[in-house]
C-alpha cells in the first residue's frame, strides 16, 4: 500500500479535526494567522489525529470528547514542524517554503510558540486530565530529542543508543501520547491505555526511521521537503550508520565532517547501496512489535484500520 485509504467516517472526523484548527489559528497579529494557515493547510497526514481517532474507536467513541486530543495532537506536531525547520534550516514543507524561509525566523519563533499555546489551551477542554500529562510530557520530551545529537558513527552500540534515544524522544514519545490520549478519551482502562502508548511508541520509532530512509530515498515532490539533507548536514541517521557498518568504513564515517560535494554524492550513493536494507529491517521489526501489542484488543474494522496504517508507515512514499 502507498497511499493510505481511510474509512469515510474517520475522514469526516479528521475534517472536524481541521475545521477546529483554523477556528483556532485566529490571532490578532495577521502574521500568525497567515503562516498558521500556510503551514496548516498545505496538507499533512494527519497521522497522528487519525491514531488518536481510531485509539478512542477502541473504547467508547464520541467525537466531541476526542476532537480536542486529535486537535491538540496535530497542533503540537504543526508547532514542533516550524520550530524543527528553524534549528534544521530547511527550505520546504508539505510543498511550500517553511514559515522561518518565508517569512523570517522571527515569525518561525512565535507562530510555534502560538501553536504550542493553542495546543494547551486545545488540551485543556479535554474530558480527562490525564491527557495534559501526556501530551504535555511529549512536548517536553521532543524538545529534549531535537536537542540530543547522535555525535558517534561507531561504535555501533554507541551509535544505536544515541540515534534510538533521540526519535525516541522527538517522534516516538507524540505518537505514544497520541494513541494515549485517544484512549483515554475513549474510556479505555489504564491497562489499555498503556498497552497502546507501547503501540504508538514502537510505531512512531518505525516512522522516524522510514523518515530518515526516505531522506536518502525519497522523492521531493512526494515529500513536500527536501531529500537527501541529512547527511549533507552532518546529521547522524540510521541508514548511514549501518552503511558503515556494512562495509563503508571509516571512510564513510568520516564524509559526516565534509563539505566536499564530490565526497557528499559518493556518500549519498553508498549509504542507498549499503544502509537501506538493515534501516528497513529495524522499522520492520518495531512495526511487528507494536502489532503485537494489540493483541489484548478483538478483532474490529478500528482495529484493522490501525493495523493498515501500521503497514502504511513501513510503504510510505511521502
Ligand atoms: C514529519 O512528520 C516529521 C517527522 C516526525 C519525521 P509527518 O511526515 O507526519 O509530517 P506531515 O504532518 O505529514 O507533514
Ligand atoms: C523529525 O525529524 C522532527 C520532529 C519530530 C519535530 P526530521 O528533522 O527528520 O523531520 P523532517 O525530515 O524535517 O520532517
Ligand atoms: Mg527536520
Ligand atoms: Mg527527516
Amino acid at each position: 500500500m502507498k497511499h493510505l485509504h481511510l474509512p469515510s467516517i474517520l475522514l469526516a472526523d479528521l475534517q472536524q479535526v481541521d475545521r477546529v484548527i483554523l477556528e483556532r489559528l485566529q490571532s490578532n497579529a495577521a502574521v500568525i494567522t497567515v503562516a498558521g494557515q500556510h503551514l496548516l493547510n498545505s496538507g499533512g497526514k494527519r497521522l497522528r489525529a487519525a491514531l488518536v481517532l481510531l485509539a478512542a474507536r477502541l473504547g467508547t467513541y464520541q467525537l466531541e470528547r476526542v476532537l480536542h486530543a486529535a486537535t491538540t495532537v496535530e497542533v503540537i506536531h504543526a508547532a514542533s514542524l516550524v520550530h524543527d525547520d528553524l534549528v534544521d534550516e530547511a527550505e520546504r514543507r508539505r510543498g511550500v517554503a517553511t514559515v522561518h524561509s518565508h517569512w523570517d525566523h522571527g515569525v518561525a519563533l512565535m507562530v510555534g510558540d502560538y501553536l504550542f499555546a493553542v495546543a494547551a489551551g486545545e488540551m485543556a477542554l479535554a474530558p480527562d486530565p490525564r491527557i495534559i500529562t501526556y501530551f504535555s510530557h511529549a512536548v517536553m520530551t521532543i524538545c529534549e530529542g531535537e536537542l540530543s545529537p547522535v555525535t558517534h558513527v561507531t561504535p555501533i552500540e554507541t551509535a544505536l543508543e544515541q540515534y534510538y534515544y533521540k526519535i525516541g524522544c522527538k517522534t516516538a514519545a507524540l505518537f505514544a501520547a497520541a494513541t494515549k490520549a485517544g484512549m483515554t478519551s475513549g474510556g479505555g482502562s489504564q491497562e489499555q491505555i498503556d498497552i497502546l502508548g507501547r503501540f504508538g511508541y514502537d510505531l512512531g520509532l518505525a516512522f522516524q526511521i522510514v523518515d530518515d530512509i526516505l531522506d536518502f530515498t525519497g522523492d521531493e515532490a512526494l515529500l513536500g521537503k527536501p531529500a537527501g539533507s541529512d547527511l549533507r548536514q552532518g546529521t547522524i541517521t540510521l541508514p548511514l550508520i549501518y552503511a558503515v557498518q556494512a562495509g563503508g568504513g571509516e571512510k564513510l564515517a568520516a564524509v559526516i565532517d565534509s563539505h566536499d560535494k564530490a565526497e557528499l554524492d559518493w556518500a549519498v550513493a553508498e549509504v542507498q547501496r549499503l544502509g537501506i536494507d538493515q534501516s528497513h529491517a529495524d522499522a520492520r521489526k518495531l512495526v511487528d512489535r507494536a502489532l503485537r501489542y494489540l493483541e489484548i484488543f478483538p478483532d474490529s474494522p478500528t482495529l484493522q484500520t490501525i493495523i493498515d496504517i501500521a503497514e502504511f508507515v513501513l510503504e510510505r512514499e511521502q
